[in-house]
């Protein structure tokens, strides 16, 4: 039996996850769902923002949809107990290293985006963010006093020649199907880690992948080059920080944070997470003002990569562009529509 682990999480996390566990109920009546809490509200529950119990269920079950997670209210919990800490450890324990973020922007939202129209029509970027390294994960961390009083933070950025090639191969690899363009960000110009990083890709390149076009950017380049001129990259293939920054920017070019969904790919055959990109947004959680597509479309992206249901995948992101052709929009996206609104138009368009 195809299992999903819908993990709805915190602040908005629950409603968006509600309305892409109606579709997917729709979709395939034969996938069960097992839902669990995670983050703040586990923390809450049960001690600890991610359960061995639902760790464990993430390992066996073919996907998992995540909300999202976190809040104002466990900002002064302990790092390891905090939501994002029990993220970063299910990313960590089902060894997702490969970050899919899409950034599409439909043909509808065109005039939703703060940039000019003209600019982000027909915008399709992909961004592959390395997901289980870099400083997120580097050892040594932590706060000290020093002797003198002082107090000193410490993070550590590393990576390894392994875990630079694995994340690269699926950017290559994805771009294959795509436009054949690779653009690798970071920033060899001042960190050891940046200038490893051209290194690897440029000979895995040489080696794997020369019929695919490669360019180097740096990071910051690649931020100021995103609002410039956004349709100049078809694959971004990062590490986990610029990743984390550059699919922020990226998401807002497409009209609203609230539409863009991602994918967290492991070694082939392991279960893949799959969340939207938007926070847990605290301060509209519970009022249904929340856009549920990114959850929705993460669930399309689910259905395509670890749920090997490809065509219902394609039937569902096209019943959310004829919804938003139809007009349906979110308050983000400048309309009116409730969250469960937007489930209902999309399942109208099914
Ligand atoms: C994201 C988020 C997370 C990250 C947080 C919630 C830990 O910003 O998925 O982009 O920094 O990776
Ligand atoms: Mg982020």
């Amino acid at each position: 039996m195809t299992t999903l682990l819908l993990l709805p999480g915190d602040g908005i996390g629950p409603e968006v996850t509600d309305q892409a566990r109606r579709v997917l109920e729709r979709l395939a009546p034969e996938i069960a769902i097992e839902t669990r809490a995670f983050g703040g509200i586990s923390y809450e529950t049960l001690g600890t923002p991610l359960a061995d119990e639902t760790r464990d269920l993430a390992l066996k079950c073919d996907a998992a949809l995540m909300g999202a997670v976190g809040g104002p209210q466990w900002a002064g919990v302990a790092r390891h107990l905090r939501p994002e800490a029990g993220l970063l450890g299910l990313r960590s324990a089902m060894g997702v290293f490969a970050n899919l973020r899409p950034a599409l922007c439909f043909p509808a939202l065109a005039d939703a985006s703060t940039l000019k129209p003209e600019v982000v029509r027909g915008l399709d970027i992909m961004i592959v963010r390395e997901l289980t390294g870099g400083v997120y994960f580097g050892q040594p961390r932590g706060i000290e006093t020093l002797a003198d009083g002082r107090r000193r933070g410490v993070d550590t950025q590393v990576y390894d020649t392994t875990e630079i090639e694995r994340v690269s191969r699926v950017a290559f690899n994805l771009a294959r199907n795509r436009r054949n363009k690779v653009t690798s960000c970071e920033k060899s110009n001042v960190m050891e880690t940046g200038l490893l990083w051209r290194e690897v890709v440029t000979a895995l390149h040489a080696r794997e992948f020369a019929d695919v076009g490669l360019e180097h950017m740096l990071a910051d380049n690649a931020a100021m080059q995103l609002v410039k001129n956004p349709r100049q990259f078809d694959v971004i293939l990062t590490d986990n920080l610029f990743g984390d920054l550059l699919s922020d920017e990226a998401a807002q070019l497409t009209g609203s944070l609230g539409m863009l969904p991602s994918a967290a790919l492991g070694v082939d055959g392991a279960p893949g997470l799959y969340e939207p990109i938007h926070g847990s947004a605290p301060d509209i959680a519970g009022q249904g003002l929340a856009n549920p597509l990114g959850a929705i479309l993460s669930l399309a992206m689910a259905l395509r990569w670890s749920l090997k249901r490809a065509s219902l995948a394609d039937t569902l992101e096209a019943a959310v562009a004829a919804a938003l052709t139809g007009g349906a929009r979110t308050r983000d996206l400048g309309g009116t529509l409730t969250t469960a609104q937007m489930g209902d138009a999309v399942l109208a368009a099914l």
